[in-house]
């Protein structure tokens, strides 16, 4: 069979790629000089007009959708996005649960197995596209060995690692083994913890995992915009939506929600009912004329040549020497 040849999205010589990323500042420092791998405040990122960035929704190790994931890695790898970003829920860590309804049918997974393939699903992520950088903005999954050991076994709590200095409780070093040579930064909220804190502005968009659920699409986002008066940019309802409304003022409030990356059909979900309403997808970020755009790429199903259903993202590519060609990316059966 002919190999199709790879579609061309970008047209950006190396020289061009690396004038946008040293144009790119984090709280004030060049991306390239801010290599701090955690932070508890909200992260400041100033990107100039022909930024592309990579958003990731909840993933849930190791309930993670691979197929779905590599189908986004794929489209990375011709996006070549400046730096990615991970809305949160990296890992599940259902067996921390304060609900378990998870425990029906058994755990198939060791608990170190979670955090073994929540550490390859990220740095798959820093990977794909080879952005600069990988910002993950941890969720309310992600914050549940600080919360057991701060309240249940307290006494723990304080003590910390010799070698790198950290809480016993700190997932990304002690857990994950991430450090400051991983081209990767955690913002978590105020004390890290995660959730309904941290997270990142980049332009006029806040990045952050989000607390607020609403069942229609899009509402969510527009009730975090309600109560904090900023654009959003979020995961952790797993539904894909967005939103613009002009203000009385006349400005344009705008939001997201990103969807998930979790696999639906992993002993994972096994809480979810069958009008469940989430939708895998991920998240594409742009600036142009100085202004951060956002756009929701679900996936939807279709039927392929053989007649089997399968799930298909597509992106049109906008550019004016690309005639709105428009790339494809299909879910592989794992
Ligand atoms: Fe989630
Ligand atoms: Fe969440």
């Amino acid at each position: 069979m002919q190999k199709q040849k790879s579609p061309v999205l970008i047209r950006e010589t190396p020289e061009q790629r690396q004038a946008i990323i040293n144009a790119i500042f984090v709280n004030g420092q060049r991306l390239g000089d801010a290599d701090f791998l955690q932070t508890d405040r909200i992260v400041g990122i100033k990107v100039p007009d022909g930024f592309r960035g990579i958003v990731y929704p909840d993933s849930h190790s190791p309930y993670e959708d691979t197929g779905v994931l590599r189908a986004i890695w794929d489209f990375a790898a011709l996006w070549q996005p400046h730096m990615a970003f991970d809305l949160g829920d990296i890992i599940d860590l259902s067996f921390l649960s304060r609900w378990p309804a998870n425990a029906r049918g058994g755990q198939p997974f060791s608990q170190q197995d979670e955090f073994e393939s929540a550490r390859r699903q990220l740095r798959q992520k820093a990977r794909a596209g080879n952005p600069e950088k990988l910002v993950v903005i941890p969720g309310n999954h992600d914050d549940r060995v600080r919360q057991q050991i701060s309240g249940d076994s307290a006494k723990f709590s304080r003590l910390m690692n010799g070698g790198n200095r950290e809480f016993l409780t700190d997932v990304v070093t002690n857990l994950l083994g991430f450090d400051d040579k991983d081209k990767m930064l955690f913002a978590w909220g105020i004390g890290q913890t995660g959730g309904r804190e941290g997270g990142v502005m980049v332009g006029d968009f806040r990045l952050r995992h989000g607390n607020y659920v609403n069942a229609k699409p899009g509402y969510a986002a527009y009730t975090h915009w309600l109560r904090q008066l900023v654009n959003i940019i979020m995961g952790h309802v797993h539904r894909a939506g967005d939103f613009a409304v002009e203000t009385r003022s006349g400005q344009v409030a705008r939001g997201a929600e990103v969807g998930h990356t979790f696999n639906t059909k992993s002993p994972g979900a096994n809480y979810l009912g069958a009008d469940n309403d989430w939708v895998h997808a991920f998240g594409v970020l742009t600036c142009v004329n100085g202004v951060v755009n956002m756009q929701v790429v679900p996936f939807l199903q279709g039927y392929d040549e053989h007649g089997r259903l399968r799930e298909y993202a597509t992106w049109v590519d906008a550019d004016k020497d690309a005639d709105n060609q428009i790339v494809e990316f299909a879910v592989q059966d794992m």
